[in-house]
């Protein structure tokens, strides 16, 4: 398992020690951790449980109830399809088959480098311009294979760049 750096250890701390005394303290810092890591590992849960008194195993069955939380690193680039009804009818399926062919993920997991994350998400109420995908929270409308391709691309090549700077 990969070491946590001081600087995330350090901010677990501190969204730690800001919600103990609210109510509901364990979903609030696991949001927090969440939003702030991308992810929430399991020293998370461990110091969640100290501050709180709620046993270890119970917050991870927390982590593990809601699917806004995952306990592996996400992608540098987050892509989610969504497959509710409309846009599932609409060809949703076809988006998440190029997503896996151009960068390797699974549904719901990482590739292999590190860059990409790939979720099947439910309807994110954006019915009217199914099918919808987002990526890195940028929703994109009536979406094809072909602008799937496109913004993976550009996403490849800004990576490139940035490698190059
Ligand atoms: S079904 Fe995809 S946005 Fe509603």
């Amino acid at each position: 398992m990969e070491r946590l750096t001081a600087a995330a250890l350090k901010q677990i701390d501190s969204i730690v020690e800001k919600h103990v005394g609210e109510p509901g303290p364990v979903i609030v810092m696991l949001h927090e951790v969440q939003n702030e890591l991308g992810y929430i590992p399991f020293e998370a849960m461990e110091k969640i449980s100290k501050a709180t008194g709620v046993s270890a195993a119970e917050v991870f069955g927390v982590v593990n109830f809601y699917a806004q939380f995952t306990t592996v690193p996400k992608g540098k680039h987050v892509i989610n399809v969504c497959l509710g009804t409309a846009c599932y009818v609409k060809g949703s399926q076809a988006l998440i088959d190029e997503v896996i062919k151009l960068t390797g993920c699974e549904v719901n997991s990482t590739s292999e480098d590190g860059l990409f994350s790939l979720d099947a998400t439910r309807c994110v109420g954006a019915c009217g311009l199914a099918p919808v995908a987002m990526i890195d929270g940028k929703v994109i409308g009536s979406c094809t294979p072909q602008i799937i391709n496109d913004e993976i691309k550009k996403l490849r090549d800004l990576e490139k760049d940035s490698l190059r700077a």
